[in-house]
């Protein structure tokens, strides 16, 4: 997979500034790496206009498990396809663990999201208490289980995986090279174990990135990419994001 660069906004910038971003950013892509921008729901428009003919691919953060009816707040993943969405979010920690999303609802909604032509982004990672105790495979195993239960290989083979520390989130305390792979190892042995050792899936990491430790993820243990969130919030610092991942997979 081409590396991927993906800014997750979460719950920052109107349309003036979500405009301002998307035109700095594009003017500045290059080939060899996948752009892709998570704006709040009420800035996907502006940003898609604004990214026009640009190769910066747009995402939803979550969507819902129907795809219409009375449920005040959800979207549904039609609604983000319509929008022009061609990636989501799914089970992000933030979304499990501060709103209560089950292992179960996660499944549910990524369920729904492979029922459409959308790109889901399974989020997985262990939260501080397991990481202190040494527990590391615990939680992705369990999360990973309940949320491939019951799906194909063939749409397994159209997911991303995100790992995503909850303890390296907004922390400033990155994964060292050595955590990230060997939860890449486990996710890719949840994979083989149910489906295969055929079955190859991109994974990505998230958790503190950026550009000064962006490469050590994509060039060092070989992910597919980097999901990042307070460093993708400023243009410029998107920007060297990028240029990093192109340097680093330069031939
Ligand atoms: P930070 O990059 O702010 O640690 O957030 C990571 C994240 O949650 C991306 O989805």
């Amino acid at each position: 997979m081409t590396p991927m660069v993906a800014a997750n906004w979460k719950m920052y910038k109107g349309e003036p500034e979500a405009v301002a971003w998307t035109e700095e950013v594009c003017q500045h892509l290059v080939p060899g790496v996948q752009a892709v921008v998570f704006p709040p729901a009420t800035a996907l428009t502006a940003v898609r206009q604004a990214a026009a003919g640009r190769p910066l691919a747009l995402g939803g953060q979550n969507a819902f498990y129907e795809p219409e009816g009375a449920y005040t707040g959800e979207i549904s993943p039609q609604m983000l396809w319509a929008a022009g969405c061609r990636y989501v979010l799914v089970g992000h920690s933030e979304r499990r663990y501060i709103f209560g999303e089950t292992d179960r609802e996660v499944a549910l909604r990524l369920r729904a999201v492979l029922s459409t032509e959308l790109t889901p982004m399974l989020c997985v990672g262990e939260q501080i208490e397991d990481y202190d105790r040494g527990d590391y495979h615990g939680a992705i195993q369990r999360q990973m289980g309940v949320a491939l239960k019951g799906l194909e290989a063939e749409e397994v083979s159209r997911l991303i995986v995100a790992y995503e520390p909850v303890w390296a989130i907004g922390t400033g305390r990155a994964a060292t090279v050595v955590e990230a792979e060997r939860a890449a190892d486990i996710i890719r042995q949840v994979i083989r174990r149910l489906y295969g050792s055929d079955l190859e899936v991109p994974i990505v990491y998230g958790g503190s990135v950026v550009a000064e430790n962006v490469r050590s993820f994509v060039e060092v243990a070989h992910l597919d990419g980097v999901l990042v969130g307070s460093g993708s919030l400023d243009a410029g610092a998107f920007r060297a994001l990028v240029a990093e991942v192109s340097g680093a997979r330069a031939p």
